[in-house]
This record gives structure tokens, sequence and C-alpha cells, in this order.
């Protein structure tokens, strides 16, 4: 197994997190820099909201996207209209480029769900060149993503196999303090920098917040896809109660934080 994301749709992917992956690239360009000229390597660049925002920072001379998904490869080759964008199917464990071909690798919001999120660090290593950067993020699951949390932890709080979902969720790699840091190291970065990355995921309504996980998408998604229609209606309740909060159902706001690391290749 080279990726444990649960696919369902793009489009179903881009109202549960299509649509906060593009608020978050724009604050990620900027912790991992970038130069006019460079060649870019956008690693799981899912729907593309990393991959087409990196045009608008900088005047990079190529960028490559691959992703272990078809739905998500086929939906960002249809978006592209970009010249010095690719985009194609490929394994992060298993880069498919030659040693040192990009100035920069980065990866948005894929590393935890790689099954050897080490190997892909490395082969992003692997293929940049000497002095070029490799730079990631990942949602802090536990610690600063109330929005999804919240949905976990009212389910959590109903039976025992969401309880273990939701552990495997809070945890999943490179999510815990310095963990992404320590990796970066290990496999040979150079002046590796942690940070933080903070937007807001602003929601309509209820439906607009829970819509996307009971068409299916992510883990929460898959779970509450296999209730029965008794657990499911007591899930709807309890969540729809937990977003309201007590007031009407209305506009929320959460905010939404991701550890992001940077490092340089030895030269
Ligand atoms: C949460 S999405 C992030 C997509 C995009 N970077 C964004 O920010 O919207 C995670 C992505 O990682 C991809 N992925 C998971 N495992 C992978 C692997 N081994 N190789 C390449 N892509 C992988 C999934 O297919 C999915 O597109």
């Amino acid at each position: 197994m080279a990726s444990n994301f649960n696919v369902r749709s793009a489009g179903g992917y881009e109202q549960l997190m299509g649509r906060w992956s593009r608020k978050l690239a724009p604050l990620f360009i900027d912790f991992a820099g970038l130069e006019d000229g460079e060649r870019v390597l956008d690693v799981g660049c899912g729907t593309g909201s990393l991959t087409f925002a990196l045009p608008t920072g900088a005047k990079v001379s190529e960028i490559a996207a691959i992703d272990y998904s078809p739905v998500f490869v086929e939906e960002a080759k249809r978006r592209n209209s970009d010249a010095r964008i690719t985009i194609r199917e490929g394994d992060a464990m298993a880069l498919p480029f030659p040693d040192g071909v990009f100035d920069r690798t980065l990866s948005l919001l894929v590393l935890h769900f790689v099954p050897d999120a080490e190997k892909a660090v490395s082969e992003m290593s692997r293929v940049v060149r000497p002095g070029g950067v490799v730079a990631a993020a990942v949602w802090d699951h536990l610690g600063g993503l109330p929005s999804m949390r919240m949905m976990w932890d009212t389910v959590a709080a109903q039976d025992d196999g969401a309880r273990q979902a939701r552990s495997r969720y809070l945890f999943q790699p490179m999510m815990a303090p310095n963990e992404m840091k320590q990796c970066f190291e290990r496999v040979g970065l150079r002046r590796v920098e942690q940070s933080s990355l903070m937007i807001r995921m602003d929601y309509q309504s209820f439906d607009d917040y829970w819509e996307p996980i009971t068409a299916g998408e992510g883990p929460l998604g898959k779970y509450v896809s296999s209730l029965d229609p008794s657990e499911r209606a007591k899930t709807d309740a309890a969540v729809k109660a937990a977003y309201e909060g007590g007031q009407p159902d209305g506009p929320r706001s959460f905010a939404a934080v991701a550890w992001a690391c940077r490092g340089v290749a030895p030269s």
C-alpha cells in the first residue's frame, strides 16, 4: 500500500480540504521560499492547491507535480493551463526523477498519508540539487485543528470503533512535536527549521461543515459511511449540537495550524 489517503472524488476533496489547502499554500510558499527561474517539484499535489499557487509566488521556470491518486491527477491536469506545469502519477516513496534535478521540493499536507514518510523525505532530498530546499507541512491534528478535532471528539464519545479511529487520526506520522524536524535531520538535510502556519477555516453553516464528511471524504467520512441508519442519525445530531454550541446554526470560524519544516540539501 503506497497511500493511506481515502480518495472518493475530486469535488468532495475540494469541499473537505482543497478550499483550505488553497488558503494555506501561499503561507507555505512564503515559509519554503521560492525564487525566479527555479525548477520546483510538488509531491502529493492532489487537485493542485499548491501547484497552481506556485507561479503566483515567483517566475518559476518549471513545476513538476506528482500524486498517487489517478483521480486527483486527472482533475489537476484538467485544471492546468500553464505550459510550465506537468502533472503525473507517482509515489512519494519512489519519486520518478533523477538525482538533483530540482531547486526546491515541496509537499503540502501529504507526508502523514505516506506509509513510510521518512522514505518520502529522503526521496525529496535526493531529487533536489546540492544547496536546494526541501519543505513540507502537515496539519497538527491533536493541537491545531479544532474543526476536525471537534467532530472526532464527538463521534469518539459514542463508540469504541470511533475512539480507535480517532487515536490513529490524532497521531498520524509527522504530527508529534519535533517529529518532522528530526526526520529532516536524519535524512541529512541541513539548517532545518520548523514553524507553525495558521489559517482560519470559515464555514457558513452546519451543512457546510458536515456535508463533506457525510459524502464519505477523508478518514472520518469513511467511518461515518460505515454507520447504520440509527447510529448515523445519532452521530449527525451529536455533531450538530457540537457545531452549534447552544447558538443558532450559522457561520463559525476555526483556527487551523500546520507544522511546517524546511531544510537545505548538503553541498
Ligand atoms: C490531503 S491531500 C493534499 C493534496 C494537496 N497537496 C493539497 O494540499 O491540497 C493528500 C494527498 O497525498 C497524496 N498521497 C498520499 N500518499 C501518497 C504517495 N505515497 N505518493 C504520492 N502522493 C500521495 C494523496 O493522493 C492526496 O492527494
